[in-house]
């Protein structure tokens, strides 16, 4: 066997976590995605379209099919919105108003949400228990409240039952709410990582009940759509990257070596200052707003491997994950050359208003979410989702699949929560809810001594999480679930209404 050139290995890293298990050898010859090696990594990153609000509004039209799209350098055939994977990214500010047609061309039912986006769960806005059938079209309209947090947001189908697999076919895009105050850099860029598999002929790979169980993984980690792009960077420049996990189930612990990062935020809001960082995790649905200040040289964003917990001894001792882990160095997901002569200096980046602390707010209730899973005998615990995990595993909120006709929490407009997130599984559980963001006041028995506030917010294995909520400015029902969305789509979602 020739010796891997550093193309190639870095490509090998690309396509999936097998490659540094295998070898190259298995890996060419031995997998179903085998056809996807002919495509090469290594060029520009491309990014979504990109469509503006002005004067206040926005109007797009987002239309989810099946068909042929570029991925990872191949012609494949999976969902996507307009025909682009992922679909255009919406930069919007607060006070806008968007309407969004949404035409379903899948075959199945769907809908729409905006994930963190602060809006109302009611009527035509963030509603997730609208469905919109095949052949239909819906029109959204959201309205963002004129103090709306600047971040990264996202929109993605939350039709329950479907939406692992459709978020896995290709269906998700980027949103971005401007700061108000800009913040001085050389370049943005938005980089939505996801995964999928594809079988041999360009399809979506089947995925197994047992990946299911464990929350699926796909074979091929993408960034824009793209295996292992480049990203071409001077010395000194300094880039935004936002940064989107929206793979079905897998955890990202970014790293991009011999680079400056400083992460603005995480989901929502900004922190008060830029932290330091070395690595970023990323739970399934979470977001980084990461500066990065190029130094000479090549780099290579990776993800390394997080431990997020296995069903194996729950199910005799066999791991479910369907995949071996990767090696120590992970996965090579894109990578940055820096050449050429020195960028001249950005200005600093403006402060911050300081966050929302309610550590110091009277606060009107207290609950407690258990986060279960079980072995299951017949059909309870399938939720209407059915499928997956029938007859085989529960995964349950307080002990009880998912009923969209049932209101497990009810809370008044206004009150401020505190929310104990107790996992009593072996299984991590990122843990989301919707309109509102969370205030994470200790998470793994550890207290978060600064205001830390996301909308997906993971709890480890046999472990427990505590936050505060503040239920303002909107009525009406909405959701919390496991962001694992093979765990949602399975039951583990309860229904919230605000009133
Ligand atoms: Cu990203 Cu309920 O969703
Ligand atoms: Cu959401
Ligand atoms: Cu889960």
């Amino acid at each position: 066997m020739q010796p891997l050139s550093r193309r190639s290995a870095l490509f090998l890293g690309g396509a999936g976590a097998v490659a540094s298990v295998t070898g190259a050898a298995g890996l060419l010859w031995g997998q179903g995605t085998g056809a996807v090696f002919q495509a090469a990594g290594g060029q520009d990153l491309s990014e979504p379209q990109a469509l503006h609000s002005a004067d206040g509004h926005l109007q797009v039209k987002l239309s989810a099919a099946q068909g042929r799209v570029r991925v990872a350098g191949r012609d494949a055939s999976v969902f996507s919105y307009n025909g682009s994977l992922p679909g255009p990214t919406l930069f919007l500010k607060a006070g806008d108003r968007v309407n969004v047609a949404l035409e379903n061309r899948l075959e199945g039912p769907t809908n729409l949400h905006v994930h963190g986006l602060h809006v109302s769960p009611e009527g035509n806005s963030d509603n997730v228990l609208v469905s919109v059938d095949p052949g239909t079209s819906f029109d959204y309209e959201y309205r963002l409240p004129a103090h709306h947090p600047p971040g990264v947001y996202w929109y993605h189908p939350h039709r329950h039952g479907s939406v692992a697999d459709q978020i896995f076919g290709g269906l998700y895009g980027a949103i971005i709410v401007q700061d108000p105050q800009p913040v001085p850099v050389s370049r943005e860029r938005v980089l939505v990582i996801s995964d999928i598999s594809l079988d041999g002929g360009g399809s979506i790979a089947a995925v197994s009940a047992m990946e299911k169980m464990m929350g699926r993984e796909g074979s091929l980690i993408l960034v824009n759509g793209q295996l292992n792009p480049e990203l071409a960077a001077r010395p000194g420049d300094r880039e935004r990257w936002r940064i989107i996990n929206a793979c079905t189930a897998r955890y990202l612990k970014l790293r991009l070596d011999g680079q400056f990062l400083q992460l603005l935020g995480v989901d929502s809001g900004r922190y008060q200052e830029p932290r330091y960082v070395e690595e970023v995790l990323l739970a399934p649905g979470n977001r980084a707003d990461l500066l990065v200040t190029a130094a000479e040289g090549a780099a290579v964003l990776r993800t390394l491997p997080v431990d997020r917990g296995s069903i194996g001894s729950m199910m005799g001792g066999n791991n479910g994950g369907g995949q071996p882990p990767p090696g120590p160095d992970g996965t090579v997901l894109a990578t940055l050359a820096v050449a050429g002569a020195p960028a001249a200096a950005v200005g600093p980046v403006p402060a911050q208003p300081a966050p929302r602390d309610l550590r110091t707010v009277a606060v009107t209730a207290h609950r407690e979410l258990v986060f279960a899973m079980g072995m299951n005998s017949g059909a309870q615990g399938m939720g209407m989702g059915g499928g997956a995990g029938s007859g085989m595993m529960s995964f349950t909120i307080n002990g009880r699949p998912f009923d969209p006709a049932r209101v497990d929490t009810t809370v008044p407009v206004g009150a401020v929560e505190e929310w104990t997130l107790r996992n009593t599984s072996p299984m991590d559980h990122p843990v989301h809810l919707h309109v509102w963001p969370m205030q994470i006041l200790e998470q793994a028995g550890r207290p978060v001594d600064t205001p830390v506030w996301q909308d997906v917010v993971n709890v480890q294995a046999r472990s427990s999480v505590r936050v505060r909520v503040a239920f303002d400015d909107f009525t009406g029902k909405t959701v919390y679930h496991c962001h694992i969305l093979d765990h949602e789509d399975n039951g583990m979602m309860g229904l919230i209404e605000a009133r």
